[in-house]
Parts: C-alpha cells; structure tokens; sequence
C-alpha cells in the first residue's frame, strides 16, 4: 500500500478534511505535516460534524494512528481543547495520538505580535492564532520545542530568554502587554505533564513503520497558493503546506512517498487579504457562498468566491507533482446556466498562463473566461459517475482536459458517501487498499 500525500491545490478549505476522513479507512497511519490551528478541516459523520484544526482528521477512523508532525506549530491549550471536545463527543485520542518531540511549541506572546503586525499596514487577514510569529521563532533559531517542554529546566531557560527578548523589543517600540508571563509559564509546565505521554520521535516511528509496511497518508493543511515559498506571497501562511513540506515536516523522505493528491473544489475560494484573479465581485459570490456554505471554519469569517481558474491548478499541479485530483463541491454549481472557468490571464493585451511572481503582479492579472454550459440538474449525493447529468460530466471532462490532470474523484456532498471514486483511476489505485492490487 503506497504512501500518498492529500493537500489543497487552492487556497485552502478544498474539503481536504472530508476527502482525508474518507481515504483514511485503507490507511495504517494519518500524519499532519504543517500549520498549526489556523486550520479547520470538517468532518460529517452521519449527524456528527468534527472540526478538525491541529488533530489530524484519520483520528475518526478507530484503529487508526494519527501523527502532529515535526513540521507543526503547537499551542497546547489548542490541542488539550481539541482532545476534550473529540473526547466529549465519543473519540478517545488515548494511544492513537502521538506529538513529534520536534513539533515547536506556540506561545500567547506569538498571538500578541500578531496582534501587532495585523494592526499594522502590512496586513495579511490572518487567523489570528500567532502561527507566523511561531515560525519566526523557529527560524529565528530561538523557538521552543515540544523536547524542550517537556525537559523543565531547559523549559524555564529558554522560555525566560525568549520572554526577555521579547519584553526589550516591546518596551524599545512602546508596546504595552498586561500577560502575566510567570504565570504563563507555569500553565505551559502543567501542559507538559499532560501532553508528555502522547510525545514521540515521530520521525523514527514513520520511519519504522514504513519499513514494516504501513502506509501512511499525509493531510496537508491550508494549501499550495498559501504556501510560505510558492503561494501569493506575503498574503500566505508561514508553512510549506505544498508537497515538498510533507518531508520536512515529517521526517519522511521523497523516496518513500509514492503519491501526492490534490484537492480542488468546483470553484474557488479564498480567506484574508491577498491576489485572486477569478474573484466574483457581484451577488453570484453570495449564491454561491449561501449554497456552499463558505464561512471560515476557524474563524467563522465570509470567504471570497471565485470561478475555477486552470492557471493556478497547472501550476499547482507543478509544485506538487500532483497524480489524482477530487473534486469537491461540484453540487454548489447545479443551479447555474453557465460556468465560468478562468483558461488563462491577460496582462497589458497578452494572455499568460504563468503566476506573476508577486502579489502586485497577481493583481493585475484580468481572467480569460470561457463559460461551460451548466447542468441545472441536482447533483447532491450523487454517488456513482453515471449518475452525473452529461452536462456537469462534460464540466468535469473540460478541467481535466485543461488541467492536463485525472479526476479520480468526485465529491458532491460533505458526507462520506456523497463521494464517486472513479473505478480504475490512478486515484483509485493510491488510496484503496484492493486498488492497489
Ligand atoms: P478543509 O479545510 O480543506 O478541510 O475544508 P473545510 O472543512 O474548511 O471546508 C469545506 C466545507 O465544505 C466543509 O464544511 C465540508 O463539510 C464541506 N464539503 C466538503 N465536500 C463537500 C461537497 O462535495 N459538497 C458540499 N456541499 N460540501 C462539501
Ligand atoms: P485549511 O487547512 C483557508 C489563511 C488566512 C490568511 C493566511 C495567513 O482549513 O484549509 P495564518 O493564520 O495561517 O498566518 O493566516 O492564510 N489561512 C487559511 N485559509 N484555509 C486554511 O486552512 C487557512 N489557514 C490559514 O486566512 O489569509
Ligand atoms: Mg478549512
């Protein structure tokens, strides 16, 4: 059975969640790889609705091994949180969690810079939850790690040093906190002893694992165009959350990985500030986020709308090597006459099928649309392809063509059978365990 990598291929919320709860079940090992509790990834299990944000989502599939990778940034009271809410609603996390000793841990002072840095003209719309200035610290090279947590002398130094620093630069800037920092420090002690027993070289145990034949799929969070080197920079989060930070927030290395699939939805949404080519700036954006249900998960916040834009998911396919794209959400477009879809991008009278470099240059870009006829038919729940009205399978077949990329699967509900595997696709043959034969 193959190791196989799920990421978003947008800008975030594809329904990575669902498609990872879904394929989990022919998996030995579930493992996130990036982010930290910026991320909300939702689960329908029968009338059961999981938010997931820093607990990977296979933890649903009992016998399951889930894995918070080297990669991640850890607020502790996020995820002690997370496990009380999984635990209230009938999942034991108890032994199918495990935490990488590697994982840097977030403090309240990297929601307080934050704080700061939002206030700010640079302004990104972020979370809110201090997940950049976490990865400042960690390349700072002055972060703290889950080892150092758990060990509480090198806890107590290091956390007093950071603190220090941080408390010369605020008063340098005239900046005013009313934290009581002691007091933080001896709650973050108590998490220690409740985390520890969950706390492992994760690497090793991927590693150990994978030598024994396990698989193991890993479930990116946020997605390709918010990552922190090949996304819309600055308007991204501060994780790799494309393929390549599989491996180094995992400590699994490319040789072992023997797939990577993208999640896409229909259209395309966006959350924050930041470039969007395809963005739908009349009432057809509420329709669509009325019937789509798109307000942020995490934050609760209205996303942005747009039209599927074939550019940015060739260039998602580059960066990630993608082999299978699922398809999420195609229901949300059943009541249209039409459906645009973005073919490439004008800039100053020449069409253009690269990403400009920068934001600014993003911005510029108009969309070339060519309109597909819509298929005004309900396509909710549908479960098998032939199924589909011929017109969305002709919607399907147009992104396929101009992607370049199988749709191996297809998603037209947020519950675990509203989904089509199709039979004898590549996707198929990654995820399902008799696939694979
Ligand atoms: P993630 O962050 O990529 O896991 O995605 P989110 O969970 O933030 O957002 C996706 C939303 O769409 C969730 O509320 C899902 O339950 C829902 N969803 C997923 N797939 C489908 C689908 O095919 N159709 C519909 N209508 N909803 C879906
Ligand atoms: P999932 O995993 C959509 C966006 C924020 C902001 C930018 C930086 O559910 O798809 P951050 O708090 O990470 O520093 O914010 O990234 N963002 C997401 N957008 N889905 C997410 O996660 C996101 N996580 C962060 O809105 O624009
Ligand atoms: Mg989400």
């Amino acid at each position: 059975m193959p190791n196989v990598i799920i990421l978003g291929a947008q800008w975030g919320d594809e329904g990575k969640g669902k498609v990872v709860d879904l394929f989990a079940e022919d998996f030995d090992i579930i493992v996130r790889y990036q982010g930290g509790h910026n991320a909300g990834h939702t689960v329908y299990i029968g009338d059961k609705k999981f938010v997931l944000k820093i607990i990977p989502s296979g933890i649903l599939r009992p016998g399951k091994l889930a894995v918070i990778g080297n990669g991640l940034v850890i607020d502790p009271a996020a995820l002690l949180s997370e496990i009380a809410t999984l635990r209230e609603a009938g999942v034991d996390v108890t032994g199918h969690l495990l935490v990488s000793n590697r994982a840097h841990v977030l403090l309240p002072v990297h929601r307080v810079m934050e704080k700061i840095a939002e206030a700010g003209p640079a302004r990104i719309g972020t979370t809110s939850r201090g997940i950049g200035p976490c990865y400042e610290d960690k390349t700072a090279r002055r972060g703290i790690r889950i080892a150092d947590l758990l060990d509480s002398a090198s806890f107590r130094a290091k956390y007093d040093a950071l603190m220090e620093e941080k408390l010369a630069i605020g008063r340098a800037l005239g900046v005013e906190e009313d934290l009581d920092w002691t007091r933080i420090r001896q709650e973050y002690e108590a998490f220690a002893d409740q985390i520890r027993p969950m706390v492992c070289d994760a690497a090793m145990l991927l590693h150990r694992a994978i030598n024994e034949g396990k698989s193991v799929l890993f479930e990116g969070a946020q997605a390709t165009m918010l990552d922190i080197d090949h996304g819309t920079y600055p308007f991204v989060t501060s994780s790799n959350a494309s393929a390549g930070g599989a491996c180094t927030g995992s400590g699994v290395p490319p040789t072992r990985i023997n797939g990577v699939v993208g999640v896409a939805k229909a259209y395309v949404t966006r959350v924050g500030g930041g470039p969007f080519p395809t963005e739908i700036l009349n009432g057809v954006c509420e329709q669509i986020r009325e019937r789509g249900n798109e307000f942020g998960a995490v934050t609760g916040r209205p996303r942005r709308c747009g039209w599927f834009d074939i550019p940015l998911l060739r260039y998602s396919a580059a960066i990630n090597g993608i082999d299978s794209l699922v398809i999420t959400k195609l229901d949300v477009l059943d009541d249209f006459d039409d459906v645009p879809v973005c073919v490439s991008y004008r800039v100053a009278k020449r069409e253009i099928q690269e990403i400009p470099p920068t934001a600014a240059g993003l911005e510029q870009v108009e969309p070339v649309l060519e309109c597909v006829p819509g298929w005004r038919a309900p396509t909710f729940g549908v479960s098998s392809y032939d199924e589909l009205p011929a017109k969305a399978k002709d919607y399907l077949a147009f992104l396929e063509n101009r992607t370049g990329l199988e749709i191996g699967c297809i998603s037209t509900g947020p519950e675990r059978n509203q989904t089509i595997v199709k039979p004898g696709s590549r996707l198929e043959k990654l995820v399902r365990r008799n696939g694979a034969q």
